[in-house]
């Protein structure tokens, strides 16, 4: 079975091959649209669906050549159908809608969520349940995954979610767009003890996130100085990178105490989502999972961030299982995956 993956819902154009025998990833494609957005300090929609719509046909050729496949050789063509930039989403759904219309294969809209979601079983055999910790720059939510489609939600954030955190802090040290890795690299030459960063929900019960208190506190901090020295700024990126891990960390253990729980057989830790990426919070996950003898899974940085791979597994998933759309599926900007999950309050909650 070969599925080709596309993913256009934020500021990467990508598209891959991925079959149900491995190989798994036959090719796999992302044109990074950073360079364009970078004099903005940070994604504009309508320049990100304008370049999708430039990028994405010779980012789809590519993803077929490495696969050394045509067309004629795929099974199914799977696109994020959301949630995410609807610009963007809009031009990688009707791409693969007018590729499986062309060709008379199976359309598949998948959730940019689930992509990441089901990432851990494109490179193991991760058995459900799981659970996940979702870390991007939109999302920020603690799940169980219970089986394709099928997602129990057990926080999510009620303000900003870690990514954005991670680039709002960067913006503020002056260290630009994306924040992430930036703030990872001037965090290890610093002393993450220097500045008492608030670790925010910290021991509060449920699993839910909130970052823009910690976004205030590194913004008071940073006021206080007349001009940064790269000291100051190394310093105040280890803290803030070490407050933002504490606070995901503690959300992450009272995760496991509900999933233990709930799900006596379940046995795997599972993180995703571009901060996933970061090394120094794998290894925190990493150590939780040991004392709480789970299994601890971590994709590739390449893998954890956006990509047509996973978006191609996810399309191997429900295809197997028989979960096609028809070609009048409409693009969602929201798309939550556990649409039963209790509505949290906040200043700007995500779905
Ligand atoms: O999953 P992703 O590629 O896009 C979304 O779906 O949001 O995640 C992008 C986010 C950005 O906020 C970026 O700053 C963050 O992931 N990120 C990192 C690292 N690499 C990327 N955050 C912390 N440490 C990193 N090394
Ligand atoms: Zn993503």
């Amino acid at each position: 079975m070969l599925v080709l993956g596309i993913e256009t819902s934020c500021d990467e154009t990508a598209a891959a091959v991925v079959s149900d025998t491995m190989p798994r990833i036959r090719g796999n494609v992302v044109f990074s649209q950073m360079e364009e957005h970078r004099p903005f300090g940070g994604i504009v929609p309508e320049i990100a669906a304008r370049a999708h719509l430039d990028h994405l046909d010779p980012v789809i050729e590519r993803a077929l050549a490495e696969a050394e496949i045509g067309f004629g050789d795929l099974d199914a063509v799977a696109a994020t159908g959301g949630p995410g930039l609807i610009g963007g989403v809009i031009v990688g759904v009707v791409e693969a809608k007018a590729i499986a219309y062309a060709r008379g294969l199976p359309f598949i809209a998948v959730n940019h969520l689930e992509g990441h979601a089901l990432t851990a079983r494109l490179i193991g055999d991760v058995a459900f349940p799981f659970l996940l910790l979702l870390v991007s720059g939109g999302h920020c939510q603690l799940l169980v995954v219970e089986g394709v489609g099928r997602y129990r939600r057990l926080g999510t954030t009620i303000d900003d979610a870690a990514g954005e955190a991670f680039d709002k802090g960067a913006k503020l040290l002056g260290l630009g767009y994306p924040g992430g890795p930036a703030i990872e690299r001037a965090a290890k030459t610093g002393d993450p003890k220097r500045f008492a960063l608030p670790r925010p929900m910290a021991g509060r019960a449920g699993c839910d996130f909130s970052f823009s208190g910690l976004k205030t506190a590194l913004r008071l901090a940073v006021e206080k100085h007349v001009s940064l020295e790269p000291r100051d700024i190394a310093d105040l990126a280890a803290g803030f990178q070490d407050a933002i891990i504490e606070s995901l960390a503690d959300r992450t253990i009272h995760a496991i105490r509900q999933f233990r729980d709930l799900y006596p057989d379940g046995r795997t830790l599972v993180v995703s989502g571009g901060v996933a990426a970061n090394t120094a919070l794998r290894r925190r996950l990493e150590s939780l999972a040991r004392g709480s003898a789970l299994d601890f899974v971590a994709p590739p940085v390449a893998l954890c961030t956006d990509n047509g791979a996973m978006i191609g597994w996810a399309g191997i998933e429900r295809l197997r299982l028989g979960l096609v759309d028809t070609l009048d599926f409409a693009p969602r900007p929201r798309w939550p995956l556990d649409p039963d999950a209790v509505p949290v309050r906040g200043a700007g909650v995500k779905a």
